[in-house]
């Protein structure tokens, strides 16, 4: 959850430091810190809050030298406090660790490291004081055998970079878990936990493998296996610049990407259809002929992610005949779930680094099933260890609140589920490519929900002091009923939550009161009655309701709802949650903004969640 970063090489080092943290400053933001070497020792500022306030720290307490490691905190162990942010030294101050992961088994390690002073509560600390230990040694090693030789007695997961003042112009980093990548460009050594950091100096980088360890230094990496043989990481290239990380004028990076909707999903869908109506794939790793045998989809994902995932078993039922369960990556492998070579996992993250999701396809494919990921990041750990992958090219989503990287995977799902349609039979190639053809038509709709939110913007206004505000949805309404529940409460911190409108008679209806707000899915459709007659019985409890429907639907909707905002009616009835789940995402904006909320770093939350 945490950001992490190193550079070598050059003179500024520290200031592309802490420009490289406000790149990852989305992965957690209650601390920062940066430690370089000067004249042979470690300088090290650090403090607590935004990375603003190391910012300016920075402005007094001058930190300058050519390598240098930097930090932004998601806190795990230890409060978010300046002691507790990293770097962390050992007692002497000549070895820094930054370190993104838990390292399970600190505790023991602490108590073993007899009557050794910590400075701090975290975890982290008590790597730099093993290999300071192990520097010290009689004939000690260097810097990256000391570091391999701590990493054997480390349990849980890490992305490390380790500085020592003895080795001034190395970095030595390490991988468990934990994404981290490395690049070299003319005399410059860089390392980073994503792109987003590095792409200023980069377009293409390495990814550390699980068990890899890597000395980084001015103009070159190499990268070495656990027993400190010479190994190979992945190299991949991003496909997107500078620019696209960076607010383009918006006032936040949640509204930039609301309005990046219809070029994701155009980039999505683009080449999707080979000319003969066979559906392409990005990778495809699995025999197709071991698709046509699957009898059962499996669905793992987290927040967002799961909506999604929820829209995409709707699509699989209907066009593949699958039976597909969705199913919150991280209750799935601590169950008993029934998986064989003949289930199919789909695997749905953004950031493809979500540790529950990941852990949870492997625990499908050690079992053998085949595993599909739909990820929005070129080299993330999902994709390298997915047999087949479908990327969204949404581009890098930086709000914390996702938005674009949910209708991209939505239009995934639909591919996907056309896909496995043809590999049953179930699908002829000239309706794939009809369907293909209609989906088209999406980012053109897309485009007129966003630019034109007048009325959505009067909606925040009216209901923004809502204390508790209840979504309702059916069908492929239900998963925008959810999403737009967790959009509000996250940006909003306001309560809300989603429930099947049929079951709102098993119980949920009894919180209802005057006063309180329903927002109804009601999408024209075969479940449009009954989400009407859902709305008149909240209505005739004392609800507001704000309906979201489609303009088909927006003459009955209107007898019945106090406020009624429509989308375009969707080329396929499958593909309405890509349109409907837009004014949610809009709402859920406005009304945060609309409440001074800080919209794209929330408290408490991190974009991407690489802890249990
Ligand atoms: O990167 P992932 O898609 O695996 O992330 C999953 C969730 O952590 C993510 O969707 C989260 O719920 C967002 N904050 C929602 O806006």
């Amino acid at each position: 959850m945490c950001g992490i970063i190193g550079v070598t090489g050059r003179a500024s080092a520290v200031d592309d430091i802490l420009s490289g943290l406000r790149r990852l400053e989305y992965r957690g933001y209650d601390s920062s810190g940066v430690v370089a070497v000067t004249s042979d020792r470690l300088g090290v500022v650090k403090r607590s809050g935004k990375l603003d306030r190391l910012s300016e720290a920075l402005g007094t307490d001058v930190l300058t030298g050519s390598t240098g490691i930097g930090h932004t905190r998601w806190a795990t162990h230890g409060a978010p406090t300046d002691d507790n942010a990293h770097p962390h030294l050992d007692p002497t101050g000549r070895v820094a660790v930054v370190h993104n992961g838990i390292i399970e088994n600190y505790r023991l390690l602490r108590a073993e490291l007899d009557g050794a002073a910590f400075a701090s509560e975290t975890d982290t600390e008590v790597v730099a004081h093993l290999v300071a230990r192990e520097l010290d040694a009689v004939d000690g090693p260097d810097l990256l055998e000391a570091v391999r030789r701590v990493l054997g007695r480390l349990e849980g997961a890490y992305a490390l970079c380790v500085l020592s003042a003895d080795e001034p112009d190395t970095i030595v980093v390490a991988r468990q878990q934990a994404p981290l990548i490395v690049a070299a460009i003319d005399g410059v050594g860089l390392c980073a936990s994503d792109v987003a950091a590095l792409i200023e100096y980069t377009d293409t980088c390495a990814a550390l493998l699980d068990g890899q360890i890597a000395r980084v230094r001015p103009g070159s990496y190499e990268v070495f296996d656990r027993n400190g043989d010479p190994a190979q990481a992945e190299e991949f290239t991003v496909d997107w610049d500078l620019s696209a990380a960076e607010k383009q004028g918006y006032e936040h990076f949640m509204l930039k990407e609301i309005h990046e909707q219809p070029i994701a999903v155009a980039e999505t869908l683009l080449g999707r259809d080979d000319g003969a109506g066979r559906i392409v794939l990005d990778e495809l790793r699995i025999d197709p002929a071991e698709l046509a045998r699957i009898d059962k989809v499996f669905i793992l994902a987290a927040g967002t992610s799961l909506h999604a995932g929820m829209a995409g078993k709707i699509a699989i039922e209907h066009w593949a005949g699958i039976p597909v369960e969705v199913e919150v990556a991280s209750e799935f492998r601590y169950r008993d779930p029934i998986v064989t070579d003949r289930t199919l996992v789909i695997a749905i993250s953004q950031s493809g680094e979500t540790i529950d999701t990941i852990a949870a396809a492997d625990h499908a494919r050690a079992q053998g099933a085949p595993v599909v990921a739909i990820s929005n990041v070129v080299g993330s750990t999902l994709t390298r260890s997915a047999d087949a992958v479908l990327y969204t090219r949404a581009g890098p989503e930086i709000a914390v609140a996702s938005t674009k990287a949910f209708t991209t995977q939505i239009v995934a799902c639909l591919v996907l589920a056309l896909y496995l349609a043809q590999r049953k039979d179930r699908a002829f190639a000239s309706e794939v490519s009809d369907v293909l053809a209609r989906l088209d038509e999406l980012p053109g709709l897309i485009r007129r929900v966003v630019e034109d939110d007048t009325a959505i913007r009067a909606a925040a206004e009216r209901f923004k002091d809502v204390g508790y505000t209840m979504f309702i949805g059916r069908h492929a309404g239900l998963p925008i009923a959810y999403e737009g529940a967790l959009k509000l409460k996250e940006v909003s911190y306001l309560h809300a939550e989603a429930f099947p409108a049929g079951e709102m008679k098993h119980g949920p209806i009894a919180l209802i009161e005057p006063g309180s707000l329903v927002v109804a899915v009601a999408h024209d459709g075969h479940v449009f009655s009954k989400m009407v007659s859902n709305i008149q019985e909240v209505r005739a409890r004392g609800a507001s309701v704000l309906a979201i429907g489609t303009e088909s639907s927006r003459a009955a909707l209107e007898a019945h709802a106090d406020v009624v905002i429509t989308v375009p009616d969707a080329p396929h009835e499958l593909a309405t949650p890509v349109l409907t789940v837009l004014p949610l995402q809009l709402y859920a904006y406005y009304v945060a903004v609309l409440r001074g909320a800080d919209v794209d770093q929330p408290r408490n939350l991190a974009k991407t969640v690489t802890v249990e």
